[in-house]
């Protein structure tokens, strides 16, 4: 199959991990008689840096004809002082919202050999296996400007959903609960926020179309708390924008570090865009040292997504789930015994178990 890949290498360790993921997709590639080519476009700090925007127009045009999208991390310290039409995270939430990318997909698997690095009990991590669904270009990030604003004296951001936006993430999450265990828990704040009470009545609406899915609303507070403490309790999750951002985040300690984390951005029909939960970690970038998994993790679920090859991905993840279980780690993580290793040799460990097929298809097929 030929497929045509947008890389959005961004900030700091952005450029190290979309490197490894490259070097992942292009062994794949050869090994399955793919043909995927690639073309780099700036976003986030160094666009601002190159083109005074962190989201020049030829980065979106370039998006919009690719077959897919890869994102490294955007942000720094360097950019911190800009005004906020020129920070760098404003590139990122232009382009969710120039390729209409509404719902964000975020799995959270405990792998076995983290299990011990993770700060909560292993006998509370192990097993967790979850999917967090947030909307991702609504909500409280996107109050329109006349409703953002700041006079000095007082401050307004707003939370606004339309119904069809809230239709169409339930949906989307409702189909995720099909692929996977069929538990669905709709989270929201229901007890105080007027948008979270029309949420809820949506999901009870959605809930008839899929009989099949057992569903749960939890306040958000309480699933905070929950995931730390019995995370078990979920299969997938579906959340508001901010929500599901927060959630994310407090979610990773569940896999033992950040930067284990992909995500999938997707809509109905058009390009998807993949990246790694984690930021931009300007004070390891440029030393080798950063953690690939996450954007290899995320190139995975680019091949499963958007281009439909379920084998492909579980090779990639089931390379990945090999090298942590022979004990090799980046220095972001923790293996007893292990072997701490660069970004560059814990990528060329993966593209050689690509080569030799000698992962197993099949051990991990969680990334739905
Ligand atoms: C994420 C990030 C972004 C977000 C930031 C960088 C704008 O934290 O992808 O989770 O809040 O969506
Ligand atoms: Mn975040």
């Amino acid at each position: 199959m030929k497929k045509h890949i947008v890389l959005l290498p961004g900030d700091g360790i952005g450029t190290e991990v979309i490197q490894s993921a490259k070097d992942v997709l292009e062994a794949v590639s050869a090994e399955f008689d793919h043909s995927f080519t690639f073309e780099t476009h700036d976003i986030g700090g160094c666009a601002v840096d190159m083109h005074g925007t962190p989201l020049p127009e030829s980065t979106i045009t370039a998006c919009k004809q690719a077959d897919a999208v890869l994102l490294g991390a955007v942000g720094g310290p360097k950019w911190d002082g800009l005004p906020s039409h020129l920070r760098p995270e404003k590139g990122l939430l232009g382009i969710r919202k120039a390729l209409n990318l509404f719902a964000n997909l975020r799995p959270v698997k405990a792998f076995p050999k983290l299990l011990h690095a993770s700060p909560l009990k292993e006998s509370v991590v192990s097993g967790s296996d979850l999917l967090i669904v947030r909307e991702l270009i609504g909500g409280l990030y996107f109050g329109t400007p006349s409703e953002r604003s700041s006079d000095g004296q007082s401050v307004v951001d707003t939370l606004a959903y339309t119904k069809d936006e809230i239709v169409q993430i339930v949906d989307k999450a409702f189909q995720s609960a099909t692929l996977r265990k069929g538990h669905l828990t709709s989270v929201d704040k229901a007890n105080v926020l007027e948008s979270s009470k029309f949420w809820r009545e949506i999901v009870e609406e959605k809930r008839t179309q899929y009989p099949e899915v057992t569903v749960e609303h939890m306040l958000v507070d309480a699933a905070a708390m929950k995931l730390v403490t019995n995370p078990d309790a979920f299969d997938v999750i579906v959340t508001e924008n901010m929500f599901g951002d927060i959630l994310s985040d407090e979610a990773s300690v569940l896999t033992g570090s950040l930067g284990m984390l992909p995500s999938a951005s997707i809509n109905e029909a058009g390009v998807g865009l993949y990246e790694p939960v984690h930021g931009s970690a300007p004070d390891i970038a440029g030393k080798g040292i950063a953690n690939p998994l996450a954007t290899i993790l995320s190139a995975a679920l680019m091949l499963r997504h958007s281009f439909q090859m379920d084998d492909e991905a579980q090779l990639i993840e089931t390379a990945v789930q090999s090298v942590l279980d022979d004990g090799y780690h980046t220095a972001d993580l923790q293996i007893e015994n292990g072997q701490k290793v660069g970004t560059k040799e814990i990528t060329d460990l993966i593209v050689e178990l690509i080569k030799s097929k000698s992962a197993t298809i099949s051990i991990l097929n969680c990334y739905v």
